[in-house]
């Protein structure tokens, strides 16, 4: 059919959202947006400005940044040609996105370090289950240039810890690691990758391919079969070259001085080939297999590996679905603004009262709903309860008559005569 000839003769068709995909809905949103009004809060504390990246880029910058070899790069990705043939994705993740930044717009030159944080959609083709989808939505910070001592490292994790109880998250737990700087972590891969070898066919078809694609990622795995194997295999801990060891003490002792409590995690290797030394993800209640609500590292070198100078790297993404599933399961999640004011009218005259009292109550905040046309009483109290509104305001003929309106409290009943002043009041108390 051409452009500009009407459809109306098709047949109707409904429409599904994408599987993985989903819509957020009121009043869901409310408590999205507590989220990430908390995060911005918090992150403003820690001197944190705000970045608003693109949804795609090219596909290299992901490839070369996350590792091509990566589950995330190889097989998750949502890759098209654009139609000047550019290779593009939509962003797995947006790391990579916040170092091209930095590099292109040269904020080497700024005051180091930077610090910048970003929310928004991420897109992975995963199997999508509880806690998995394939438009996801992270809250991250990254922390680029300047310093990589140890207390950055922990005052990163401070600040998510912060986030976490500021937002009323319950029983996360942090994990820690270190992976070691390329020197020493290239032994180690050598090492895991000759033990590998040896107990290679007790090992699942992914493991054993990872054997030479990336044997840090067998750690990873979750497989039970494996799981005795894996714990017999050398630890990156006991490979760590010296300045990597001294370095992983320290960021454990600064994190010790914070009080932040965390537990080692020798298997916390990520799945994203760009980290060196410090690894962390927190994990929390309520998630089943998709626990993970945040993970994060230290990546020294990625700047440099996209072509800008040689710049140290930290840095954390949360998954903002799994935080706000968790807030949900444990009861926190309860962030319904509700409505104050039902505005139940009869009348010409109210009507016009009506308008003006809905404007003066919402410029002074006050969440409103006034019904278009008039309706019984009755009929109006009766939809001011089901939309759980705490007052109705009654106004009809004797009401705008005399200047008291009738103010109905839905909870118990009670009604009571006042001026729209005192019905302020009332309000701005709450
Ligand atoms: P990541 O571990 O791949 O790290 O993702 C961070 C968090 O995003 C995960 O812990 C999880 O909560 C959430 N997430 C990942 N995939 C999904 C999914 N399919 N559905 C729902 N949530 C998901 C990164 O993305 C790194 N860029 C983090 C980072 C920043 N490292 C340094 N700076």
């Amino acid at each position: 059919m051409s452009e500009g000839v009407s459809k109306t003769h098709e047949k109707a068709r409904k429409f599904q959202a994408i599987k993985g995909v989903r819509d957020i809905q009121p009043p869901e949103t409310e408590l999205w947006n507590r989220v990430e009004q908390t995060a911005r809060e918090v992150f403003g504390t820690y001197g944190y400005g705000e970045i608003r990246l693109p949804v795609f880029e090219q596909t290299e910058l992901f490839a070369r940044s996350i590792g091509a070899d990566t589950d995330v790069v190889s097989k998750e990705m949502y890759s098209f040609q654009d139609r000047d043939e550019t290779g593009v994705s939509l962003r797995p993740e947006a790391t990579a996105s916040v170092c091209r930044a930095y590099i292109e717009h040269g904020m080497q030159t700024l005051p180091q370090p930077v610090k910048l944080y970003y929310t928004g959609p991420m897109f992975r083709r995963e199997r999508p289950q509880k806690g998995r989808y394939r438009q996801f939505y992270q809250i991250g910070a990254e922390v680029l240039g300047g310093s990589d001592a140890p207390a950055v490292d922990a005052e990163v994790i401070e600040m998510l810890m912060v986030f976490f109880a500021k937002v009323g998250l319950d029983g996360a737990t942090l994990y820690v690691n270190s992976i070691g700087c390329k020197d020493c972590r290239a032994k180690y891969v050598e090492l895991l990758r000759a033990e590998l070898r040896i107990v290679q066919g007790r090992l699942g078809a992914d493991s054993q391919r990872r054997i030479e694609t990336n044997p840090l990622r067998v750690l990873d795995s979750k497989l039970e079969s494996e799981q005795s194997i894996i714990e017999k295999l050398p630890r990156i801990a006991e490979h760590l070259c010296l300045e990597c060891a001294k370095n992983y003490a320290d960021v454990k002792r600064e994190l010790a001085l914070r009080k932040i409590a965390y537990q080692e995690n020798w298997r916390l290797v990520r799945g994203l080939d760009y980290y060196m030394r410090t690894t962390f993800e927190i994990t929390a209640p309520g998630l089943g297999s998709q626990n993970a609500v945040c993970g994060g590292g230290r990546y020294d070198g990625l700047v440099e590996l996209l072509g800008g100078p040689p710049t140290k790297g930290i840095g954390f993404a949360i998954g903002e679905d799994r935080l706000i599933l968790s807030l949900q399961e444990s009861g926190q999640g309860k962030a319904e603004r509700g409505l104050d004011v039902f505005i139940a009218w009869m009348g010409e005259a109210a009507y016009a009262t009506a308008v003006r009292a809905a404007r003066t109550l919402r410029n002074a905040g006050v969440s409103v709903e006034l019904p278009p046309a008039a309706q019984k009483f009755g009929k109006a109290l009766g939809q001011a309860d089901k939309l759980g509104a705490r007052f109705a305001l009654i106004l009809g003929e004797d009401e705008v008559a005399s200047g008291q309106w009738t103010v109905k409290t839905l909870a118990d009943g009670t009604q009571k005569k006042m001026s729209q002043q005192e019905l302020l009041a009332v309000l701005g108390r709450r």
